[in-house]
C-alpha cells in the first residue's frame, strides 16, 4: 500500500477485487486534461501563499505540460495502482519530475478536486452541446421557412384534427428545443462555480486565494460553503435531468416522423443515409436513427433517477457513492450529443412528399371552420358547433364526404347555411384564417421563422 496516495496507514493490501470495484479510472479519464487544468491553476495559488517556490511550480507546471501532451497524443500509460485520474496524474508527475510533486496536493482533497474537475469538462460539454441545439433549431427554422406552402393534416389524439402548415408542425418541435438550450444556459450558472479551496470537508487552512483560482480556471463565482461544494452534485442531476427532458422533447418529434414515413402515411421519405435495412425482408427500409433517437429518452431518465436514488438519504459531504456521478453524466451526454448531431442529419436530408400530404387532407377536418361559419353569423360557438356536428352526421349516414352536401341537406340543420358556405370547404383559406400569433396561417408561421432567427442570433 505504500505506493498509494493514502497508503501510510496501511498495512494490509487491497483485495484485487476491491482495487478494480473501487477504481473510476476507466471513465474518469475523460476528464485528464480538466485534472490538469484544475492543478496548474492550483500550483500557482500554492505559489502566491509561498507554499512551493517558483522553482517548483515551473517544473509542476512543466510536468503537467508533459502529461497533457501524453494524454493528447494518446500515449498516457495507466499503470495498475492508478486508482482514478487524479492519482494517475500525480503519480505521472512524480515519475517525472520527482520530489516537488508531493506539494502539490497540499490543502487539497480529492474532494475538492473531483468535483472541480466535473464541473470544468461539464462546462464545455454544455457548449458543444448549446452548439449542436443550434445546429439543429437552425435546421429546422430554415426548413419551416423553405417549405412554409406545404399543408397537411394535424393530429390529436392521433385522429385527424385540422389542417395546419408542415412548417407549423417543424417549428412546434424547435420551439421546445430552444426552451432546452435556455434551460441549458440556466444551468450553466450553477455547473460554473469554483469548488478549490474547499479540501476535503472543513475549507482551507493556507492561504490559497480562490479569487485567482477563480480567475484562472474562468468560474463565474466560488462556492460559498466547503461541506456543500464537495458533498453536493445536485448539478449533475440537473444536467441528467436537463438531458432526460431535451431527449424527450426529441423523441416526440422522432415518433412523428416514424409514423409520417410509414407506407400507409407516406408524407415523408427517410435518406438512405439515416435508414437501415432488414437482414431477411429485402424490400425494409427501417426509420433505426429515428427509433434510436426515440429510445434514448429512456436510457436517460434511467441514468438521472437512478443517480437521484444514489443522492437520497446520503449523508452530508462526500460519501465515495458520489463516484457514480460519472458514468451518468458521460452515458447522458454521449448520447444527447449523439442524438442532437443525428437529428440534424435526418431533418436535413429527409424528403417531404407534398402531393400525399396535401391529399391526406379531407373536408371532415374542417367541420370546426364550418361551425366557425355559422359563428360568423351570429350563431353561439355551442350551438354551432353542435349544428356542424349535425351536418357531420348527415354526411356519415348518406356515405359522403361532408363537403358533398348539398344546400338544401345543410339549410335543413340550419337556415343560416347559404351557398357561401362552399367558402369552407377550401384548406388554403382554412389555414389563413389561423393568423392570430402563434397560429399556422402563412403571416403567423412567417412570424414565429423571423422569431426563431432572431433567438438564433443572441444565441
Ligand atoms: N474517484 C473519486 C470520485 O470520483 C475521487 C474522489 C475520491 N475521494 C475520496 N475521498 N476517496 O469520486
Amino acid at each position: 500500500q505504500g505506493s498509494k496516495l493514502w497508503g501510510g496507514r496501511f498495512v494490509g493490501d487491497t483485495d484485487p477485487i476491491m482495487e478494480k470495484f473501487n477504481a473510476s479510472i476507466a471513465y474518469d479519464q475523460r476528464m485528464w486534461d480538466a485534472d490538469i487544468r484544475g492543478s496548474k491553476a492550483y500550483v500557482k495559488a500554492l505559489e502566491r501563499a509561498k507554499l512551493v517556490s517558483t522553482d517548483e511550480m515551473e517544473q509542476i507546471l512543466h510536468g503537467m505540460a508533459q502529461i497533457s501532451d501524453e494524454w493528447s497524443r494518446g500515449v498516457f500509460v495507466i499503470k495498475p495502482g492508478d486508482e482514478d485520474i487524479h492519482t494517475a496524474n500525480e503519480r505521472r508527475l512524480k515519475e517525472l519530475i520527482g520530489a516537488p510533486a508531493g506539494k502539490l496536493h497540499t490543502g487539497r482533497s480529492r474532494n475538492d478536486q473531483v468535483v472541480t474537475d466535473m464541473r470544468l469538462w461539464l462546462r464545455s460539454a454544455i457548449s458543444t452541446l448549446t452548439d449542436n441545439a443550434l445546429q439543429l433549431i437552425t435546421t429546422m427554422v430554415e426548413r419551416a421557412a423553405a417549405e412554409i406552402e406545404v399543408l397537411f393534416p394535424g393530429y390529436t389524439h392521433m385522429q385527424r384534427a385540422q389542417p395546419i402548415r408542415w412548417s407549423h408542425w417543424i417549428l412546434s418541435h424547435a420551439v421546445a428545443l430552444s426552451r432546452d438550450v435556455e434551460r441549458l444556459q440556466e444551468l450553466k450558472k450553477r455547473v460554473n462555480v469554483l469548488p478549490l479551496g474547499s479540501g476535503a470537508i472543513a475549507g482551507t487552512p493556507f492561504d490559497i486565494d480562490r479569487e485567482l483560482l477563480q480567475r484562472e480556471l474562468g468560474f463565474d463565482s466560488i462556492s460559498l460553503n466547503s461541506m456543500d461544494a464537495t458533498g453536493q452534485r445536485d448539478f449533475v442531476a440537473e444536467f441528467l435531468f436537463w438531458a432526460s427532458l431535451c431527449l424527450t422533447h426529441l423523441s416526440k418529434m422522432a415518433e412523428d416522423l416514424i409514423l409520417y414515413s410509414t407506407k400507409e402515411f407516406s408524407f415523408i421519405t427517410l435518406s438512405d443515409a439515416y435508414s437501415t435495412g432488414s437482414s431477411l425482408m429485402p424490400q425494409k427500409k427501417n426509420a433505426d436513427s429515428l427509433e434510436l433517437i426515440r429510445s434514448k429518452a429512456g436510457r436517460a431518465f434511467g441514468r438521472c433517477a437512478g443517480f437521484m436514488m444514489t443522492l437520497k438519504s446520503l449523508p452530508s459531504t462526500y460519501n465515495k457513492d458520489l463516484q457514480e456521478d460519472k458514468e451518468a453524466m458521460f452515458d447522458c451526454y454521449d448520447n444527447v450529443q449523439a442524438v442532437l448531431q443525428v437529428t440534424t442529419g435526418v431533418m436535413s436530408t429527409l424528403k417531404i412528399n407534398q402531393t400525399v400530404m396535401e391529399a391526406a387532407l379531407s373536408p371532415d377536418m374542417l367541420a370546426t371552420d364550418l361551425a366557425y361559419y355559422l359563428v360568423r353569423k351570429g350563431v353561439p360557438f355551442r350551438e354551432a358547433h353542435g349544428l356542424s356536428g349535425k351536418a357531420v352526421f348527415t354526411a356519415e349516414s348518406k356515405n359522403i364526404a361532408l363537403n358533398q352536401l348539398t344546400v338544401e341537406d345543410l339549410t335543413a340543420i340550419s337556415p343560416l347555411f347559404g351557398s357561401d358556405v362552399s367558402s369552407v370547404w377550401d384548406y388554403r383559406s382554412s389555414v389563413e384564417q389561423y393568423s392570430a400569433p402563434g397560429g399556422t396561417a402563412k403571416s403567423s408561421v412567417a412570424a414565429q421563422v423571423e422569431h426563431l432567427r432572431n433567438w438564433l442570433k443572441k444565441h
